[in-house]
């Protein structure tokens, strides 16, 4: 089951669970934790008070009242001094803890803010990536949708090199589609309605059929003259692999099991059911990525898998741009490639 970065507010998050980052006394403070006490109204200050504290590392959970969530997981992070205080230590506790505690109380779904990542003074970015990998390993395991919430712009930041890179990448691809001169985009369109109304328009129909069968050799089409004496019924026998038959397929040639392939993926169980139910489905297109991606796909089947789905990798667009940088430098952990398309504000892939 998924991981799934957002940007929002903790106290809007409609889930099973919502985790505040707590101080030991549990009493309240500033920060999420002030934000979740105000949105949840007076009786979560009552139930806490029962509660004795907690530990550094540890976590203990209440009720929900006025949030829009059935439980407040509370953990309280590691306060950042040099990084040789087992601060990492105490951080990873915090994510284990807690996701022990809403599997615990059965919630299938949880949000996380980054903890420690605010006056505790953890680095953002570390804060993040431990953040990732402790939330990625219980995923892998369990059916459970967990969300980063990032409430501010700045609490996320790519490693800065990958970053330039990527940027680097978007320059060459992106932004040179972008800025064709005018005159060059009206040659262009010029040329393409062109080169669309010769067959069609300008030609009778003897000349049409002559050209049409070269220019289906060429390109590799049946020719218009065979389809004619075909019915439309006879025709769609013929029909392509489709996106779930390609998956299926390659899924088994992987030698990967099929919860193996989703999770990867991050895409969680019901729609893979779905999927691999109905041959006929029509996935949306960061679905169709996010097995490419999950499935380790060259760049080329990574767009026969699109295109049975009707999508293509397009440079003018900046996650696919995003997706292309990261298969053509071979890392296929979808979550590193969530964190990229998250930073430069792209939907991100699964669910
Ligand atoms: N929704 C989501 N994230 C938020 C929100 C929000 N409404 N508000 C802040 N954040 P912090 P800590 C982010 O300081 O570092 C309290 O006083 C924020 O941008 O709330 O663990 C407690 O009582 C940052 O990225 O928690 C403790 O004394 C992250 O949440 C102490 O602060 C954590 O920032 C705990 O410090």
């Amino acid at each position: 089951m998924p991981l799934k970065l957002i940007r929002d507010d903790i106290t809007r998050v409609r889930c099973d669970a919502i985790v505040n980052a707590a101080n030991n006394s549990l009493l309240g403070g500033g920060g999420v934790d002030g934000a979740i006490h105000r949105a949840a109204g007076p009786k979560l200050l009552e139930e806490c008070r029962t509660l004795n504290g907690c530990e550094t590392g540890e976590a203990k959970i209440t009720k929900g009242y006025n949030l829009p969530c059935r439980y407040v997981i509370h953990t309280v992070g590691p306060i950042y001094r040099d990084g040789q205080h087992h601060e990492e230590e105490l951080l990873r506790s915090c994510y284990r803890n807690s996701l022990a505690l809403a599997k615990e109380y059965q919630c299938a779904s949880v949000a996380f803010p980054l903890i420690s990542a605010g006056v505790y003074g953890y680095p953002k970015g570390e804060a993040l990536k431990v953040a990732t990998e402790e939330i990625t390993s219980f995923v892998m395991d369990h059916d459970m949708l967990v969300y980063i919430v990032i409430f501010d712009a700045a609490a996320f930041s790519l490693s800065s090199k990958i970053y330039t890179d990527i940027q680097e990448y978007i320059d060459q691809n992106y932004v040179d589609t972008h800025t064709d001169s005018i005159s060059e985009r009206k040659r262009r369109s010029k040329y393409a309605r062109h080169e669309f109304s010769m067959p069609f328009f300008s030609q009778n129909k003897k000349e049409q059929a002559a050209d049409s069968c070269e220019a289906d050799e060429a390109v590799g089409y049946a020719p218009v003259m065979a389809a004619k004496e075909e019915s439309l019924e006879d025709r769609l026998k013929i029909i392509d692999e489709s996106f779930s038959e390609m998956l299926l397929r390659k899924i088994d040639e992987s030698g990967m099991s099929d919860s193996e392939c989703y999770k990867k993926a991050n895409i969680d169980r019901k729609l893979f059911s779905k999927i691999r139910s109905n041959p006929l489905y029509k996935p949306s297109k960061p679905t169709v990525l996010a097995f490419a991606i999950a499935l380790q796909l060259p760049e080329e089947e990574c767009e026969e898998m699109l295109m049975k789905a009707g999508f293509a990798l397009s440079n003018s667009s900046k996650s696919d741009i995003i997706v292309r940088y990261f298969i053509s430098h071979g890392n296929y952990n979808i979550f590193d490639i969530n964190d990229a398309l998250f930073a430069f504000d792209q939907p991100t892939l699964g669910v």
